[in-house]
């Protein structure tokens, strides 16, 4: 049976990438308005993923016999200056995501939920990946600036990344 402070604490972490889901699709149709498919594309992949971090925290409140609450998902910003600016805001984000799971983490520490801390583990590992892809992005934004051709070809390049789904589920 899970802790009732872990299973509040996973229900708000639920929640939290929820919102991170909106922020992403908020960008995706963003950017989809500005005319930058790639960018768009990129975006709406990183919310199928946010769904995806959903989906595998609400199997596991299942698999530990917890109740599942779903809160109201809060507004996200619709405007960003340009790609960078979106990344940037990305970036900001993912520290926070990181900072919420690393408090699950220690939490599941405290209360000596070992399983926790195991699920937990797939997600620490994702978040560096997360912040270092994004970081990748920024540093290309920076080297091309307002380089028109720069830009094209790296919308071209984000037109090309793929979904897969993330081996949490991909195992059920
Ligand atoms: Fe679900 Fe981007 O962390």
């Amino acid at each position: 049976m899970l802790n009732k402070s872990i299973e509040e604490a996973i229900n708000r972490q639920i929640n939290a990438e929820f919102w991170s889901a909106y922020l992403y699709l908020s960008m995706a149709c963003h950017f989809e308005y500005a005319g930058r498919s790639g960018v768009a594309n990129w975006f709406r992949i990183q919310w199928k993923e946010e769904m995806d971090h959903a989906q595998i925290f609400i199997n596991y409140i299942y698999a530990r016999g917890g109740k599942v609450k779903l809160e109201p998902i809060a507004e996200v910003p619709d405007t960003w200056e340009n790609e960078a600016d979106a990344f940037r805001a990305t970036l900001a984000h993912e520290q926070k995501v990181t900072a919420l799971i690393n408090d699950i983490y220690a939490l599941a520490d405290k209360e000596h939920d070992y399983a926790t801390r195991e699920k937990l583990n797939w997600f620490v590992a994702e978040q560096v990946e997360e912040e270092e892809n994004v970081r990748d992005l920024l540093d290309k934004y920076e080297l091309i600036g307002n380089d028109g051709t720069g830009l094209y070809q790296l919308d071209r390049e984000l037109a090309a990344r793929a979904y897969t789904t993330p081996a949490p589920l991909a195992e059920k």
